[in-house]
């Protein structure tokens, strides 16, 4: 059903994932949060949007327990439990819904996300999009996971600069958890962002940096929340 298959490194596992159009292919963010992905072996897992089923695979090879993994999107479900099989990876259970709908009663000792960011005036695909601000999902994602924690369990969130990295600290604040920094990067805008850049100079939480070459780029964050007792 799927032709392309591609690779991707982490530390030392290899992660082989089928390649399909429709669904979004990990890049920057993804490989930033699958290196900060820490186990204490058999815990339980969320992945939410999980798209190609990338970083619960990772969760699932460092020894999770078990591993829930939920997507809005029909396609990303269908190949996220595709390359669980091609990974011989057997404890997720992939499947889909918006937000926290598929895990309604359910808590778990590590949420991780990597929600669509992207700030735009118009939509685009829901891989990427985030609503005006970018923080639409992020937000939600945010609310919800204080309900979906056991006691002591962590979120594992990004966030990058054009939406307000420190909008999302607060946030964490107000929700009371306590966070701290476990990633960063520096990553040049793509040609979507490029294509964005006057209008996410507006908005009021964004931020740009410019590298050596004078090309606009984003940092991004990968923050590890706890539940304040
Ligand atoms: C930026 S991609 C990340 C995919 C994958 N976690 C990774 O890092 O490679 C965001 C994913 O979230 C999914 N998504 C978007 N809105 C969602 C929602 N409301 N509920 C659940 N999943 C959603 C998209 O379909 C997409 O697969």
């Amino acid at each position: 059903m799927y032709k392309k298959i591609m690779t991707i490194k982490v530390g030392n596992l290899a992660i082989k994932l089928y390649e399909d159009k429709r669904v979004y292919r990990p890049l920057s963010v993804s490989k930033l949060m699958a290196n900060c992905i820490t186990l204490r072996g058999g815990e339980h897992v969320l992945d939410l949007g999980t798209g190609s089923g990338f970083l619960a695979i990772v969760a699932s090879k460092l020894g999770a327990g078990s591993c829930v993994a939920t997507d809005i999107s029909p396609d990303a479900v269908a190949i996220a439990r595709a390359n669980a099989e091609l990974n011989a990876v057997y404890n997720i259970d992939v499947r889909q819904g918006n937000l926290y709908e598929p895990v309604e009663n359910e808590r778990f000792d590590l949420i991780i996300s990597n929600p669509p960011m992207t700030p735009s005036p118009r939509h685009l695909k829901p891989e990427t999009y985030g609503g005006p601000d970018g923080r639409i999902v992020l937000d939600a994602v945010l609310k919800g996971a204080k309900d979906h924690l056991k006691p002591g369990g962590r979120l594992l969130i990004p966030t990058i600069s054009i939406i307000g990295i420190d909008v999302t600290a607060r946030m964490l604040t107000q929700l009371g958890m306590s966070y701290r920094c476990v990633g960063y990067a520096v990553v040049p805008f793509s040609r979507l962002l490029k294509n964005l850049e006057d209008y996410i100079k507006k908005l009021p939480n964004a931020s740009i940096i410019y590298d050596r070459q004078i090309r606009p780029c984003w940092t991004a964050v990968v923050f590890e929340a706890r539940l304040l007792p």
